[in-house]
């Protein structure tokens, strides 16, 4: 069955103190909002982003990234339960199913939310809402059950009796609803509540009513549906998506030396055989081959393919680059927007020159196979070294340089004899 998504994304994110919205914030360079995206992108046809709060930014950073989504603006916000309503117009001939998520929860993954529908689909659910068991549900909205066990409704914490607050089971803010049966609860939700907001967690008590098939699917891993209301939340985040990266690394056959000082971004990828030193933090999108030797303190912005057994060693940052096979930058160096081929020697210091102040264009460095730069080299892009060239310690590189030559920018070496002792 055809499955769309609607994220909702159009609240204030007040606790963030930030005039970023809060679904724009990032985790390893790339938004909240994002993952959310990427993780619903193998599993729908077309996904609706709610904007509101900060509407144009967010929906440039959709419509940059996302061709199959969509931003439905929601002004004012007056609930969860509006913000999706504003989706009725986009979706009133379709016949599929709808799943619903947040923009501020980047941990769900996308093996899940497959499992969640095939329950839903199992069950022959008009609606089915994802739960966690939490020790501390506080501020969660509670899932009432009745006393059958069967689904009645959700409470929010504002609203909830003291016995209601003692439930430990919470709606994870993600549903999965079969349209044309839940649809028309969009236009019956009311607002009479603590908060005077539409909630959409009534579509539950609305479907019982309507006795309709409503059930709830237990997620066990509750890291899962971490919502991020705060700096604290973004940075507990980081490190459950960090761990989550490195086991899998580490069942792949990468070793990571201290995981407690690697950050390594889900998407990038890593041969087996190749070791993390520590304190060595890689964003963005990346592709690292096998045996290769990465740190200790290494930086690797994105846009970095690396071949097999490389060094990039310690101080080395490296962006946009393309490395082949057996190239090594031991230590101290910049590598940005380079082509750079095979056996490769990038001699300590090394600095990439890619940017011009004043232009503001950045330019590329291409080293050809066997190149060998010497020492404290500055290679100012657009440059073009040919195969098997030296470039001797301390130069500045302003020029293509051909084949197998040297080429060398040195100021001659003075030795003045005795000159201390003629000081003294
Ligand atoms: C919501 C649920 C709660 C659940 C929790 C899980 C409701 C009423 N409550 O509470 O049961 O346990 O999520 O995280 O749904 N948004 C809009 N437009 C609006 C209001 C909110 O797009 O008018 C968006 C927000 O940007 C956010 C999401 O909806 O991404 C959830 O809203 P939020 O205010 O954070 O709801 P919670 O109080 O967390
Ligand atoms: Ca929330």
């Amino acid at each position: 069955m055809e499955t769309k998504a609607v994220i909702l994304a159009a609240g204030k994110g007040t606790r963030m103190k930030s005039n970023t919205p809060k679904v724009l914030h990032k985790i390893f360079e790339k938004p909240l909002l994002g993952y959310v995206l990427d993780n619903v992108k193998n599993i729908v046809s077309e996904s609706f982003v709610i904007v509101g709060h900060h509407a144009e930014e967010v929906t440039n950073f959709v419509e940059k990234n996302y061709e199959l989504a969509k931003t439905v603006l929601q002004s004012p916000q007056l609930g969860t339960g509006h913000a999706v309503s504003m989706v009725c117009p986009e979706l009133e001939n379709f016949e599929g199913q709808v799943i619903i998520l947040c923009g501020d929860t980047p941990l769900i993954t996308e093996d899940t939310l497959k499992n969640f529908i095939e329950t839903h689909n199992s069950l022959k659910s008009d609606l089915t809402v994802m739960s966690t068991i939490f020790d501390n549900p506080t501020n969660y909205g509670r899932i009432i059950r009745d006393k059958d066990n069967s689904l009645k409704c959700i409470i929010e914490e504002k609203d909830a009796t003291p016995e209601e607050k003692s439930v430990k089971e919470v709606n994870a803010g993600i549903y999965c609803l079969n349209w044309e049966k839940i649809k028309p609860a969009f236009s019956q939700l009311t607002s009479n509540n603590a908060q005077g907001e539409y909630y959409l967690t009534d579509i539950i008590a609305w479907g019982k009513q309507h006795n309709l098939n409503v059930n709830a699917y237990i997620l066990e891993n509750s890291d899962e549906i971490y919502g991020i209301n705060s700096r604290s939340n973004l940075a507990t985040a980081t490190r459950i998506l960090n761990e989550r990266k490195l086991n899998a690394l580490m069942d792949n056959g990468v070793t990571i030396v201290d995981p407690s000082s690697t950050w390594i971004s889900e998407d990038t990828e890593i041969g087996s055989d190749t070791v993390i030193y520590p304190a060595t933090y890689i964003e963005g999108k990346n592709k690292i081959g096998s045996n290769c030797k990465i740190g200790p303190c290494a930086h690797l912005r994105g846009d970095v393919e690396i071949a097999d057994n490389c060094k990039i060693g310690n101080f080395v940052e490296v962006k946009k680059a393309k490395i082949l096979n057996n190239t090594n930058a031991g230590h101290l160096s910049y590598i940005g927007d380079s082509e750079i081929g095979a056996h490769v020697n990038i001699g300590a210091g090394t600095i990439t020159a890619n940017y011009d102040p004043i232009t503001k264009i950045k330019s590329k460095t291409i080293l050809k196979d066997n190149v060998k730069i010497g020492s404290n080299t500055v290679l100012v892009a657009p440059v073009k070294i040919g195969e098997g060239t030296n470039i001797g310690a301390g130069s500045v590189i302003t020029k293509n340089i051909g084949e197998w030559a040297l080429g060398l920018t040195r100021a001659p070496l003075k030795i003045i004899e005795n000159w201390v002792k003629n000081k003294v």
